[in-house]
């Protein structure tokens, strides 16, 4: 088999280059180990900032989300008894996000993918990026217990944060940043109205809170939990009581409650591994980086390298040039480090930590306050919030 580009992840940043690869006329396999229901059951990101829309109609699958999702042009921090609003669209001339869940992101995707006749193998084994530092790069990989060789010209590793790209990089020509943070998300879905109409992220001694979304009928909860919780031991009315806790107090009294069907806990992390091309293999969103998720920029990381790499696969193949291949990583990194720099001061910013004091509550209370009051200080969060420039 062989393909130009071969592409390892169906995840956001896979489906989403394989669909840009498409539509621009190159030929383009993705294998996953997963199957599509099983990617399609992981909830994750919820905000999109314009550049990630902007790459979801370019891919020709733009149409769902500019229908069902829901364009934001501020959310509110509330601290200290008081709620504060950040009027993006204000602050930003005329920017805004959207709010429109990953997984319904990734539907979209695999469905044009299905209409354009994209080949996406799914539960494939013992999948291994080869050779990728010559000229004839091969991924191989076991299928229905046969096995296989995907011959390509390069190799696109968008296969997550646990995927097998970034592994098989040799120790020595990799350099990894890392913090991990002493708290994790407990995150739950709910099929109810949401508290308010824009999100809220809530700084309170209790810890962090965040009032998201899917659509003006499913809630999207998160609080700030220790590591060691264990998601059995948080009942909905637990979680309920938890977040109504953190919540200033006209909105604790509106909250509306449903049975919740989604309840998860995440980690929080940043992460960032340099640099992001190794011969023919790029690395691509989760695979080379991880946030936390204050501030939501995850995916929408991942869209911005997809950018870049896309970008550079054109120029190779249309320019014959490969200055933009050759540029990849340093573009993509250059925005990355501003994007985990923003995560970890947001993150810093809300939460509580194990050795948050009354001191460092007021330092907090004080920055926010700051943050409020002055016009600069909030132009540079929303500029960031909304997304920076490719
Ligand atoms: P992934 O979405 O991880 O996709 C990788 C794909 O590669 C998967 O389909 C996987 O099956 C496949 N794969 C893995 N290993 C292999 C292998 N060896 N061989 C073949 N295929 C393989 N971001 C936000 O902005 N806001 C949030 O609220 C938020 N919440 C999150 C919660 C959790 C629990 C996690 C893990 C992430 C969250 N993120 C959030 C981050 C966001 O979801 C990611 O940044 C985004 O999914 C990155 O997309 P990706 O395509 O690079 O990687
Ligand atoms: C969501 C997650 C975030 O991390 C964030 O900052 C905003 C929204 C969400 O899942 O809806």
């Amino acid at each position: 088999m062989r393909t130009q580009v071969a592409i390892i992840g169906s995840g956001p940043s896979g489906l989403l280059l394989g669909q840009l690869l498409t539509a621009a006329g190159i030929d383009n396999v993705i294998i996953d180990r997963a199957d599509k229901d099983y990617i399609l059951a992981r909830v994750r990101a919820g905000v999109l900032e314009e550049g990630t829309v902007a790459l979801m109609d370019q891919a020709n699958a733009g149409t769902r989300m500019h229908a069902e999702g829901l364009p934001h042009d501020g959310f509110a921090l509330a601290f200290d008894g008081r709620e504060h609003r950040i009027d993006l669209h204000g602050l930003t001339s005329g920017r805004r996000v959207m709010v429109y869940g990953q997984t319904e992101l990734t539907r979209d995707l695999m469905e044009q993918r299905e209409k354009t006749g994209g080949l996406t193998i799914y539960n494939a084994v013992n999948v291994q990026p080869r050779d990728f530092d010559g000229n004839a790069p091969s991924v191989a990989f076991e299928k229905d217990g046969v096995s296989q060789h995907l011959q390509c010209d390069f190799i696109a590793g968008c296969d997550g944060f646990h995927g097998v790209s970034r592994k098989s990089v040799p120790d020595g020509s990799i350099k990894i940043f890392e913090k991990v943070y002493p708290f994790g998300w407990l995150g739950i879905l709910a099929d109810v109205a949401p508290v308010s109409h824009e999100l809220i992220y809530a700084n309170h001694p209790r810890g962090f809170a965040l009032c998201s979304m899917r659509s003006e009928t499913r809630s999207r909860y998160y609080i700030q939990c220790a590591l060691d919780e264990k998601v059995e031991d948080w009942s909905d009315d637990r979680f309920w009581d938890e977040l109504r806790r953190r919540l200033p107090g006209h909105h604790a009294e509106a909250l509306l409650t449903a049975a919740s069907f989604e309840k998860s806990i995440a980690p929080l992390r940043s992460f960032v591994a340099e640099p992001m091309r190794f011969g023919r293999l790029f690395l691509v969103g989760d695979a080379a980086h991880i946030v936390p998720p204050t501030g939501a920029k995850g995916l929408n990381l991942a869209a911005s390298d997809v950018h870049y790499l896309f970008s550079g696969l054109v120029e190779h193949y249309r320019d014959r040039s490969d200055a933009g291949i050759d540029a990849y990583s340093q573009r993509a990194l250059s925005r990355v480090w501003k994007a985990v720099r923003f995560s970890w001061w947001m993150t810093t910013m809300m939460h509580r930590f194990p050795d948050t004091g009354d001191f460092d509550q007021k330092i907090q209370e004080a920055e926010l306050d700051y943050l409020t009051r002055s016009q600069p200080a909030s132009m540079a969060l929303a500029e960031n919030y909304i997304g920076l420039p490719y």
